[in-house]
């Protein structure tokens, strides 16, 4: 058996695109719930005020909130071991500034951690999954503020304090290197103090960036000291984009330019996160770009003393890099940039499709820092159709999965440590970055459209009847 006995398979989600009730219990706004609804070709915006009459889809998402214990029971059914999800920020603090945790939204997540106790099902969670509270934009211009990292020390101490007994896996950032790349900027970093307007439109300061990225490595850093010294039985993991990079053609100048690009977005930040320094390389990049990272006396240590107990990735897509102005004129297919891979298709969204990748990635990961490693991301997200009986036949999501299964087999061939598996989005949630319904990823179709509409039930497509084949097969069973 390639994978392990133990093998955590499962599926991803996080709050802000799932949970809905922005505004119960005492939930304060978040940066998302500032999120308009957006498409593939119209990008979604950030309002600071909320307009009247305008969608806010992350507000109800697919409401897992007042349906934890329905969609739990459908992860059971699947066979689930591990369920990632993610806190919000803001229903624990509401602004983020806070003195005292709100009392009812610790309550949620102790009901939700129970009822996956009651399967047997293994939490696994992300701290802070594009989840900023918005007050903290208002205030501090987001994750620039070095104030920031205080207040998610706070938070963590609340969540690590209550939940100690019920969570063993906590991830710090999602997608901690997406702060690397203009994309970032709104989700991730959240430096957009007064900014009204679409989010690709977000003004982007390198500099800005990577002082708010420092502050996020202390962060994490100061928290994972204080979960190994405090609760010796948490085990804290990164969460990377692995947004795999291929040299156009094999002169040997894009082949550098790759590797200097793979430095930047997916290197740089597990660096960081796993060997609890700054990488040499950075240094000429911060010269080239003008950036000078402000750090304080003691910063260099708290980065040596916080480091990561395993490494998670999202894998989608690749793409290539080149040196020659004549096939860099046709970047821009993936949400990432690089050049389109002539050997590869696309999915609806022009996010090329590359199982190799994958295999590729978990050896190269392997290969650099030893830790056990987990795809806590991975799926394809297409436009699904329900059937009048309520069905809904997803053969092309089952083929992505399945070639992407067949390749981390490889690599655990190869001799990588994959402690597990969480196909992102296993039940229908909010498109991350466009905002849409319409992109689907899901297990599990949830009856909610992009004008707004939706009763939220729950159906169960043809995907879903075969990922329980696979994890009870422990991923031999692939037909
Ligand atoms: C990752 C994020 O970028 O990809 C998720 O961690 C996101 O939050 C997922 O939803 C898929 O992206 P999208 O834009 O298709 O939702």
């Amino acid at each position: 058996m390639p994978f392990r006995d133990d093998f955590l398979w499962g599926g991803a989600t996080a709050a802000n695109q799932y949970e809905g009730a922005w505004d119960t219990d005492g939930k304060g706004a978040s940066v998302p719930d500032h999120c308009t609804n957006g498409s593939h070709k119209t990008p979604k915006r950030v309002t600071p005020e909320f307009e009247e009459g305008t969608l806010y889809p992350s507000r109800e998402a697919t409401d897992f909130y007042h349906h934890y214990k329905e969609d739990i029971a459908l992860a059971a059914e699947m066979g689930f071991r591990v369920f990632r999800m993610s806190i919000n920020w803001t229903r624990i603090f509401p602004t983020g500034m806070e003195e005292e945790p709100n009392e009812a939204g610790l309550k949620f997540y102790d009901n939700v951690f129970d009822e996956l106790k009651k399967y047997g099902i293994e939490p696994l969670v992300t701290i802070s999954h594009y989840e900023l509270p918005y007050a903290l934009v208002e205030k501090y211009n987001g994750w620039y503020g070095r104030e920031l990292v205080e207040f998610y020390v706070r938070y963590c101490r609340a969540i690590f304090e209550r939940y100690k007994d019920k969570v063993k896996y906590w991830l710090t950032f999602n997608e901690i290197n997406a702060g690397t790349t203009p994309m970032g900027t709104v989700l991730s970093l959240g430096t957009i103090k007064g900014f009204n307007g679409p989010v690709t439109q977000a003004p982007d300061e390198p500099a800005v960036r990577f002082q708010a990225l420092h502050h996020q490595f202390l962060a994490s850093a100061k928290v994972i000291k204080i979960a190994h010294e405090e609760y010796p039985q948490f085990k804290m993991g990164n969460m990377s984009i692995f947004a795999t990079k291929y040299p156009y053609t094999c002169n040997p100048a894009d082949v550098l330019e790759c590797q200097k690009q793979m430095r930047i977005m997916n290197w740089f930040c597990s660096d960081v996160q796993a060997r609890g320094y700054y990488p040499t390389y950075m240094n000429r990049f911060f010269k080239e770009k003008g950036i000078e990272i402000k750090k304080e006396p003691g910063d260099d240590e708290i980065l040596k003393q916080g480091t990561i107990d395993f490494y998670t990735f999202s894998y989608y897509m690749s793409s290539c890099e080149s040196t020659d102005p004549e096939i860099t004129g046709k970047a821009g297919g993936n949400i990432i940039g690089g050049v389109p891979n002539p050997y590869l298709k696309a999915s609806d969204w022009g996010w090329q499709i590359d199982p190799k990748g994958l295999h590729y990635s978990l050896n190269e990961i392997w290969d650099r820092y030893q830790l056990p490693m987990m795809v806590v991301e991975n799926g394809l997200g297409a436009y699904d159709k329900l059937e009048e009986d309520g069905s809904v036949h997803d053969g092309y999501r089952i083929d992505y999965l399945r070639q992407h299964i067949e390749e981390m087999r490889e690599a655990v061939e190869d001799g990588v440590d994959l402690m597990g598996y969480t196909p992102w989005g296993w039940i229908d949630v909010v498109s991350a970055s466009t905002g849409e319904m319409a992109k689907r990823y899901g297990f599990v179709y949830v009856d909610k459209y992009d004008d707004g509409t939706g009763d939220l039930s729950r159906r169960r497509k043809d995907s879903f009847f075969w990922f329980k084949k696979v994890i009870e097969s422990n991923g031999e069973d692939l037909d």
